[in-house]
């Protein structure tokens, strides 16, 4: 078979770099999504072709960063390529059967959770020419061994968006709006929305002394808050926020939380957010993220059935309405099953 030489793509967010895991047999390694260039392609038609192929995103090229030869004979092109904010999502290899793929994965990777030899290739494909893995790579000491430090920057309340909805940190105000119904005018609708009712004063006592504050402090403990915005007027409907983070058995996992002004409730608007809440989270580094719902809220059940939540154990006699104890069920999505999961 005639080789015409390979085209790679480096996708960079934030400090992560977009990977795609393969399997050959029983061997797996992380590399550059990308192939081998067809008859009559340029360099940067395979490396858009192959980003679309492997990952499912519309990628442009900025700039050419890496091109060396390769065993056949040929030459291997590297190129540094945007995204926008679009999602990847686990694509497919056309040169292989559906049952016989050999791409299994794709996720975004902090240079430390890559292996040295996965790692060194990725040096070789021209890293140094994105700024700021320039600047990470001369920040290193004098030590022989890889720097044993693990960089996150982005625990933060970043600003997201999706078609409808923005989400962001919120102002005092914003919480006051998204909690200003009488929840009591709600009860029996179904089941036990007291609740979730908060007393608006007490919101005020909680955030008056300085929000940004708590904010950073909430940061700083891997907290998430997001108020969600209507995009077309920017009026705040509702807020999701993540608990503090587990690591179980060396995995980094959190539970959602969430909450939508009733005026909005049964447009969807919830299960839109949950989304990229949830790929924010994923691309972030978490591998599990769990929820929970109390007997009766069966919105709140729906919703992250929609989302894809699988169920996880129930705590029994969780909390106590009108001296009966209620139940909170609890789900959970992975890593894995979000990367499939299609809505
Ligand atoms: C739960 C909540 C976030 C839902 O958000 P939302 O954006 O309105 O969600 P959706 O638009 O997807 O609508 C809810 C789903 O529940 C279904 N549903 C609503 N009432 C229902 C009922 N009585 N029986 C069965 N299904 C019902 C709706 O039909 C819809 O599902 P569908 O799309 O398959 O038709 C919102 O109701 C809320 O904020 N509730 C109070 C706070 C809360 O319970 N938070 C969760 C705890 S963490």
């Amino acid at each position: 078979m005639e080789h015409y030489g390979g085209a790679k793509c480096v996708v960079v967010r934030g400090d992560k770099i977009l990977m795609v895991k393969h399997r050959h047999d029983a061997r797996e390694y992380y590399t550059l999504p990308g192939g081998g260039i067809e008859k009559g392609e340029s360099p940067e038609q395979t490396a858009i072709r192959e980003l679309q192929e492997e990952c499912n995103v519309s990628g442009t090229i900025i700039s050419k960063i890496s091109e060396y030869p390769i065993p056949e004979g040929t030459m291997l092109y590297t190129f540094y390529m945007d995204i926008g904010d679009q999602n990847p999502k686990l694509g497919h290899d056309p040169e292989y059967s559906a049952d016989n793929q050999v791409l299994v994965e794709v996720r975004w990777m902090e240079l430390n959770e890559i292996c040295e030899r996965d790692r060194a290739f990725l040096w070789a494909s021209g890293l140094l020419c994105i700024p700021q893995f320039a600047d990470e790579l001369t920040s290193w000491g004098d030590d022989i061994s890889y720097p044993n430090k693990r960089i996150i920057k982005h625990y933060k309340t970043n600003l997201i968006q999706t078609e409808r909805l923005v989400l962001k940190k919120g102002a005092i105000d914003d919480y006051l709006t998204v909690y200003e119904y009488d929840f009591m005018k709600l009860r029996d609708i179904d089941g036990e929305f007291e609740y979730h009712k908060q007393d608006l004063e007490q919101i005020k006592k909680w955030f008056e002394p300085n929000i940004e504050q708590i904010q950073m402090n909430n940061e700083a403990a891997h907290i998430f808050d997001w108020i969600i915005y209507l995009k077309e007027n920017m009026i705040p409907i509702g807020d999701i926020c993540t608990h503090s983070e587990n690591i179980e058995n060396g995995n980094k996992e959190t539970e959602i939380a969430f909450n939508l002004h009733p005026t909005y409730w049964g447009k969807g608007y919830m299960p839109e957010a949950i989304k990229v809440v949830l790929d924010y989270l994923f691309d972030l580094g978490y591998e599990n993220i769990k929820a929970r719902y109390s007997d009766g809220n069966i919105k709140s059940k729906r919703v992250l059935a929609k989302t894809g939540f699988k169920p996880n154990g129930v705590e029994k006699d969780a909390w106590t309405k009108n001296g009966k104890p209620i139940h909170d069920y609890k789900v959970i999505m992975n890593r894995d099953n979000w990367s499939h999961f299609v809505f």
